[in-house]
């Protein structure tokens, strides 16, 4: 990789000398966030799906700094709930897949059944614990095939945490939270102040400064996109923020947790016309975008098409590296799949489980212009080549 730097020899000696002495950048608290190499808006975004969890066990903070070290546009997170009210970044309702619940004895008789979404659940579900109880366990990976070597090391974080990994980065890093399963969350956890999950959800964001619409001034400093899958969750976060929403949307079975609607009817023209007053864009699967039978893609639907002529975003869901999940269409190749939905199909962002490949294949098709004739983030691009010319010599 051939960068220009601008900059005579003597200079970059004096900066390659300089960083062999002391940790190469400076500490989070003395980077001006005027000189943060600013969010990317040119290409499709890298939202790094619960962290890097292709590599390390999901929405743990490692997961979420790995991705920020990758490349991540922006970081996703679930938030769900605690018993007392503690907003958490967690998947599933039940921490039997992801965590090492199984092994408490103490917290054997919790384990219970509810009905989420009309399905009989049963497991052990974060919303009978507090948020103490649930920092003693430790999380795990989902999948057998991916490394378990950390399994055990990393605890749950909360909300609050995750949004502090984002603000600390050394660039702008947005942040991509999920109102997840409000309905369930709203049934079983009381806050003592009457109000509901979503104005929780929306009072941590706005007292860490995240406001704004989309592109905006403000939003440009600390980006958020707020996502759900409750179309009435969006619709009713939208009287406290201006913060751009995104409606995900499930396979074409599945009907919304809070209106009980079609997949076709959520997908119509009509529909489409009703939810841009209140979101930027949709999250949907992408085997609905494009559906496959036999692991084959098959034609692509009119899905994208449809939406970005009502101007909503798409930004589907989720690319996996491993062959579990490639369809048999990109030869058990990562970036033949990245290449067909940026290239071919045209999507605006991409939930990926691993943001290192992302990242890779666009530096490598569409890299960040070397003079955008913006001078403010000089300072923090050089930084920035220079790491990006050093990493490799600095893990292990
Ligand atoms: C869940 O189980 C309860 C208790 O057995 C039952 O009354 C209810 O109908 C079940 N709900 C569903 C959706 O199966
Ligand atoms: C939003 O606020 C307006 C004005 O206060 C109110 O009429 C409306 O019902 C609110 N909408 C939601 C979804 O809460
Ligand atoms: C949801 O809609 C389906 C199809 O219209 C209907 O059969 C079902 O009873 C509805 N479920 C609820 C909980 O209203």
């Amino acid at each position: 990789m051939g960068v220009d730097l601008g900059f005579g020899p003597s200079v970059f000696l004096l900066l390659i000398v300089g960083c062999a002495a002391r940790p190469f950048y400076p500490l989070p608290s003395k980077v001006d966030a005027r000189d943060r190499l600013p969010l990317q808006t040119f290409r499709p975004y890298n939202i790094a799906h619960r962290g890097s969890n292709g590599e390390l066990p999901e929405e743990t903070a490692a997961a979420y700094m790995r991705a920020i070290e990758e490349g991540a546009d922006f970081i996703e997170t679930d938030i769900l709930a605690s018993k007392d009210g503690a907003l958490i970044c967690f998947h599933d309702v039940t921490l039997d897949d992801t965590t090492d619940i199984a092994e408490h004895k103490e917290f054997a008789d919790r384990k219970t059944t509810y009905e989420v979404q009309g399905v009989n659940t049963t497991g052990w579900f974060s919303v009978d614990f507090t948020l103490e109880e649930l920092m003693t366990l430790r999380v795990k990976q989902r999948y057998k095939f991916r490394d378990q070597q950390y399994n055990g090391k990393f605890t749950i974080i909360t909300f609050e945490e995750f949004i502090s990994i984002a603000l600390d980065a050394l660039r702008v890093v947005g942040i991509y939270p999920e109102i997840k399963n409000p309905v369930f969350i709203n049934q079983r956890v009381k806050w003592p102040d009457g109000k509901r999950f979503e104005d929780h959800f929306v009072a941590t964001l706005k007292k860490y400064g995240y406001k704004g619409s989309y592109l905006s001034e403000d939003w440009l400093k600390q980006p958020a996109f707020i996502q759900s899958f409750a179309p009435t969750s969006l619709i009713y976060v939208s009287n406290q923020t201006d913060l751009p929403k995104i409606f995900l949307i499930d396979d074409v079975t599945v009907p919304t947790q809070d209106t009980n609607q079609s997949y076709w009817e959520i997908t119509s023209d009509s529909y489409f016309s009703f939810i841009k007053q209140y979101v930027v864009g949709i999250g949907p699967w992408k085997d609905t975008v494009v559906p496959v039978i036999d692991n084959y893609l098959q034609t692509p639907t009119d899905l994208v098409a449809k939406a970005h002529a009502h101007d909503l975003q798409v930004h589907p869901y989720t690319y996996r590296n491993e062959n579990q999940f490639l369809h048999f269409n990109f030869h058990q190749d990562p970036y033949a799949e990245y290449h067909y939905w940026i290239s071919k199909i045209g999507v605006d962002g991409l939930f990926t489980d691993f943001t290192g490949s992302l990242h890779d294949f666009q530096e490598w098709t569409s890299p960040l212009s070397q003079d955008d004739g913006n001078d403010d983030g000089n300072a923090a691009k050089l930084l920035h080549k220079i790491a990006t010319l050093v990493s490799p010599y600095r893990k292990g």
